[in-house]
């Protein structure tokens, strides 16, 4: 497994913005094809033996898998990545429509006018003009793909990889016209009030901007090789919470993941723009917020899962740390993340069959001086599920989202984070632990 580290795509810095036309699209905390390919070569599973990754991110693991012939199944909570992750499916049999399926969109496209963009969240950072024109080209991409669902939920998840792949060129085109919102911290997007946006755009503009992102998607899917037919179809992914995954008991023999890490980046104001282009609004944005793991904001689900040895001493040392905020926010803050995992470990625990393999990459943080180790949280946190650790490699990872934030601690910004691959075997159904 020594395909793991280093790959680390800026997500909104420019400064990091250097070799484009080899990614899919910008996004951090992803791991290499590679790392999946080394990972399925030692474990070896069975053909019929499924694949799941709760945390599909950009979809590495699913694409991988499915390439080497396994049914390959994933979700993520945000809904900016289920289509990221998708778009970058297309098969060998619709590679070749994409150009003539690129000017039928843009042969006949009209803008979106009157009320319909009053209160539309691409007003955040657009005038109504600019709203008008980006809906317009997204109802286009819809009607030429098919996609009659009328709420940003159920077009999620019917998209088809075609129609992802040209939504996510639009993803493009849009926040490459909003290079000023970025930030230093490449989750916070900046935006105004609703309907205070004052970005104004050309049709030709977006035009062009389309064009170039729909051309750059085609050559890397060209470079990456575009997936047989029959491998896209053996790949299902879908919005939803790893806190409950809707799939029967002992449905998977492996699980390959990054699960969110303990850093409090925002996934999903990280991709307001992109959330916003698929008519997600605030209060959506608000609720994904709120069931994140590792999210910045408290208040979310509580969980009566034991958090293992290693996570209550890490939390007990925040908790009595002096620092402003430690024990009223930070601890409690931590807590929620480890509660989100724990709950979401038990359901890996559910859906994996007994004596199946769990691979899960993590990377471990600071807070204040304090060292969250989190492979040892995550590994103290299985123990009740009876699996057996069997593997743990430790690598120094080239960069951390704190060395990107000026704001960070000067710790985080110093220190290399460790990133440790962490290989389980689920609980043979001898050794299950009784519950209570
Ligand atoms: C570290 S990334 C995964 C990266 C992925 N392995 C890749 O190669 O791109 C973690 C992902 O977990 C997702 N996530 C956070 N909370 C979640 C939840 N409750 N359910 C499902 N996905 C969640 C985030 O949106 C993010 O995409």
């Amino acid at each position: 497994m020594n395909h793991l580290v280093g790959v680390w795509d800026a997500l909104h810095s420019p400064k990091l913005d250097k070799s484009r036309s080899d990614r899919w699209y910008r996004y951090y905390a992803g791991f290499a094809p590679e790392f999946v390919r080394d990972v399925i070569d030692e474990i070896k599973p069975d053909l019929d033996d499924g694949v799941l990754d709760p945390w599909v991110g950009s979809g590495t693991t699913l694409s991988v898998a499915a390439s080497l012939g396994y049914r390959a199944s994933g979700l993520d909570l945000n809904p900016a990545m289920v289509v990221v992750a998708k778009g970058r499916l297309i098969a060998d049999d619709t590679r070749s429509s994409v150009q003539t399926l690129r000017d039928e969109i843009l042969r006949q496209w009209r803008p979106v006018t009157g009320s319909a963009v009053s209160d539309d969240p691409l007003s955040h950072w657009f005038d109504f003009g600019g709203c008008g024109l980006i809906r317009g080209l997204a109802q286009r991409i819809d009607e030429v793909l098919v996609l009659d669902h009328l709420t940003p939920d159920g077009r999620v998840q019917s998209m088809s990889s075609l129609a992802a792949f040209f939504y996510v060129a639009l993803f493009d085109s849009v926040t490459s016209l909003l290079k000023d919102y970025r930030s230093s911290n490449p989750t916070w997007v900046k935006g105004q009030k609703i309907g205070s946006g004052d970005v104004v755009i050309e049709r030709p503009t977006l035009e062009s901007n389309f064009k170039a992102a729909v051309d750059r998607l085609a050559m890397y899917v060209k470079k990456a090789g575009a997936l047989s037919a029959s491998t896209r179809d053996l790949i299902d992914i879908r919005a939803g919470n790893s806190r409950r995954l809707p799939f029967e008991a002992s449905s998977f023999g492996t699980l390959i993941s990054s699960p969110p890490y303990l850093t409090r980046l925002d996934y999903v104001v990280g991709h307001r723009v992109e959330l916003a282009v698929l008519g997600f609004g605030d209060s959506d944005i608000r609720s994904l917020r709120q069931q994140m793991i590792g999210t910045p904001t408290i208040g979310g689900v509580i969980s009566k899962q034991p958090l293992g040895n290693a996570a209550n001493e890490f939390l007990a040392a925040v908790s009595s740390h002096d620092s402003y905020a430690a024990a009223e926010y930070y601890a409690p803050n931590f807590r929620q993340y480890f509660e989100g995992m724990a709950d979401s470990l038990a359901e890996a625990n559910r859906v994996t069959r007994p004596g199946g393999n769990i691979v899960l990459v993590v990377q471990d943080s600071r807070f204040k001086g304090i060292h969250a180790d989190l492979a040892q949280c995550i590994a103290d946190m299985s123990t009740q599920f009876g699996w057996v650790l069997t593997n743990r490699s430790d690598f120094t990872s080239i960069r951390s989202m704190a060395q990107v934030n000026s704001r960070a601690h000067k710790d985080a910004r110093t220190l290399r984070p460790i990133e440790s691959v962490l290989h389980f075997v689920s609980a043979a159904p001898s050794n299950i632990p009784a519950t209570e």
